[in-house]
C-alpha cells in the first residue's frame, strides 16, 4: 500500500513535468508555478582547520577519460569540453552580439580632467528601440596617446559618473542600488554621487602609464536584483511566451559579462584603442564578471579578477569562507538555475573554479586577494590560481613560482599572476599599481 501510494505521487510528479513542458504556454508555467521555498545554507566556516579534505576535478582529463598532453587538444577539445559545463551547470549560456547593436558617440571632449585626457562617451543600443535597455561607456583616452593605446575595460557598481569627480561626465539614470548617504535618492543617482567611487579607479596613473580606461554601470545591462529577469538585457531575447531564462540559460553575472563583450565591440572600432590590447577587469560580483567575461570571449587579451571569491576565482570544493549554496541563496539571480543543484552537493560539480581560470590559457590572468577579505577565501582564490598551472604549462608558460599563499603585499608576476594585498575587499593604488605593471609586461611595454 505504501509503496503504491510513493509510486503513484511520483507517477503525478513526472506527468505534471511534461505536460507542462508540451502543453502549457511557458509564461502561464512561469507566473503560476510557486518557487520552491528555498533552504537557508549553514553560516560560513571561518576556521582553517575546519576545512574538510576535497578532491580537484583533473583539468587535463577528457569526458571519455583520455589525458590531454598538448595545447591544441587543449585548445581544441577539452576547453570546449569545460566551457559548455560552465556554460551548462552555472553561468548559463548567452546570446550572441544583436544584430540591431548599434553606438553612438554622444561626448568627445579633448583637453578633458585638466588636459590629460580626451573624454568620450559612448550610447551602446543594445536593440532598435533606443527606449532602451542601454548602456553608456565612459572612455578616458590618455591625450598625448601617439596612436591606438592599451586599454583597461572594467564594469563599475555606482554609474560612471561614480568613477572620478569630472563633472562632465553624464550622471547615470538607471536604477540603483546606491545608499542615501552617498547621494542616491529613491534608486537614482544624483549630482552628489560623482566621485564616490573614485578611491577605486585610479584614472591618473592608468592614464600616465598609457592606457586608456573605459567603464560602464553594471546596472544598465542588468539591475542587480532578483527581479525573475523582468528588466535589464533578458527580455530582449526571449522566445514567444518565454519570460524567464531556461535553467541552462544566462543570469545576471552572465548578462554583465556580455555586456563586457558587446562593450569590446565598440572598442574595436574606435580607432583611438589598441582592441588587441584590452584587459578586462572587475572587482568581486564584477571580478567573477571578469573571468566569466574573458572565458566566454578570447578577445580579452588579459583578464583581472580583483577580490572575486566564491563564484570567482575561489574553489567551490574548499569549505571556507562563503558557500555556493550561500551564494545562490542570497543571490539567486546571479547564475543559471542549474547551479543550484550543487547547493548541497558541491562535490558533483564537474568543475571546480581553477578550470575557469584555465580557461583564460595561455592568456595572462591575475587573481588577487585581501587579508582581511575572510569571505573570499584568499586561499582558495589562490589554490584556483595554482591549480590552474598544469594547462598553462602545456603552452609553455611558467607558473606562479610559488606553492604556497606568497607574502603579504608581494606580487607573484607569470602568465598567471597573484597577490594578496593587506586590507579589506576593495580595490586600492597598490592592486591597480600590480595591474598595471603585469599588462606592461605582457603587453610589451617595459
Ligand atoms: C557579497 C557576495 C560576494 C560578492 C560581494 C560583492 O558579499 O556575497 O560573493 O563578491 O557581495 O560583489 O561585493
Amino acid at each position: 500500500m505504501q509503496s503504491k501510494l510513493t509510486k503513484s505521487v511520483v507517477v503525478v510528479g513526472v506527468g505534471l513535468a511534461a505536460l507542462s513542458a508540451v502543453t502549457w504556454p511557458a509564461r502561464i508555467v512561469a507566473a503560476d508555478t510557486p518557487t520552491t521555498p528555498r533552504k537557508r545554507p549553514p553560516p560560513e566556516n571561518r576556521d582553517e582547520s575546519k576545512v574538510p579534505p576535497y578532491e580537484l576535478p583533473d583539468a587535463l582529463v577528457l569526458k571519455n577519460g583520455q589525458r590531454v598532453t598538448d595545447a591544441e587538444t587543449w585548445t581544441r577539445k577539452r576547453r570546449v569540453e569545460i566551457l559548455e559545463l560552465f556554460r551548462t551547470e552555472m553561468f548559463g549560456r548567452r546570446p550572441p552580439a544583436p544584430i540591431d547593436l548599434k553606438f553612438k558617440v554622444f561626448d568627445e571632449t579633448r583637453g578633458a580632467l585638466g588636459g590629460k585626457a580626451t573624454r568620450k562617451q559612448v550610447a551602446v543600443y543594445f536593440s532598435a528601440d533606443e527606449k532602451g535597455p542601454r548602456m553608456d561607456l565612459l572612455l578616458y583616452i590618455p591625450a598625448s596617446a601617439p596612436g591606438p593605446v592599451p586599454t583597461f575595460l572594467g564594469l563599475n557598481f555606482g554609474g560612471n559618473q561614480a568613477i572620478h569627480a569630472d563633472p562632465g561626465i553624464k550622471v547615470s539614470e538607471s536604477w540603483q542600488r546606491g545608499r542615501a548617504e552617498q547621494g542616491y535618492v529613491k534608486n537614482r543617482a544624483t549630482e552628489a554621487t560623482r566621485g564616490t567611487e573614485s578611491k577605486r579607479w585610479d584614472v591618473d596613473a592608468i592614464l600616465d602609464r598609457g592606457y586608456a580606461l573605459a567603464t560602464a554601470y553594471y546596472g544598465d545591462i542588468d539591475p542587480d536584483f532578483d527581479d525573475g529577469f523582468k528588466n535589464g538585457v533578458h527580455p530582449l531575447f526571449y522566445r514567444v511566451g518565454q519570460t524567464k531564462p531556461a535553467s541552462d540559460e544566462w543570469g545576471s553575472i552572465a548578462a554583465w559579462a556580455w555586456g563586457l563583450s558587446r562593450a569590446l565591440d565598440y572598442l574595436e572600432r574606435d580607432p583611438a584603442i589598441d582592441a588587441k590590447r584590452v584587459a578586462v577587469m572587475g572587482h568581486s560580483r564584477l571580478g567573477k564578471t571578469a573571468l566569466w567575461a574573458g572565458a566566454e570571449d578570447e578577445r580579452f587579451a588579459i583578464v583581472i579578477s580583483n577580490d572575486s571569491g566564491c563564484g570567482g576565482a575561489k574553489l567551490s570544493r574548499r569549505v571556507f569562507g562563503e558557500s555556493v549554496h550561500q551564494i545562490n541563496y542570497s543571490y539567486p539571480h546571479w547564475f543559471c538555475d542549474n547551479f543550484k543543484k550543487y547547493n548541497e552537493r558541491v562535490s558533483d560539480l564537474p568543475f571546480d573554479q581553477h578550470m575557469l581560470i584555465a580557461l583564460m590559457a595561455p592568456r595572462p590572468v591575475y587573481v588577487a586577494s585581501a587579508e582581511r577579505d575572510q569571505q573570499a577565501d584568499p586561499r582558495g582564490e589562490f589554490l584556483s590560481a595554482l591549480h590552474a598551472e598544469p594547462v598553462y604549462r602545456l603552452f609553455g608558460a611558467a607558473g606562479l613560482g610559488v606553492k604556497d599563499l606568497p607574502p603579504i603585499n608581494q606580487p607573484q608576476m607569470g602568465a598567471i599572476s597573484y597577490h594578496i594585498r593587506s586590507g579589506v575587499h576593495d580595490v586600492t593604488p597598490f592592486d591597480w599599481k600590480c595591474y598595471l605593471d603585469f599588462a606592461d609586461r605582457h603587453f610589451g611595454l617595459k
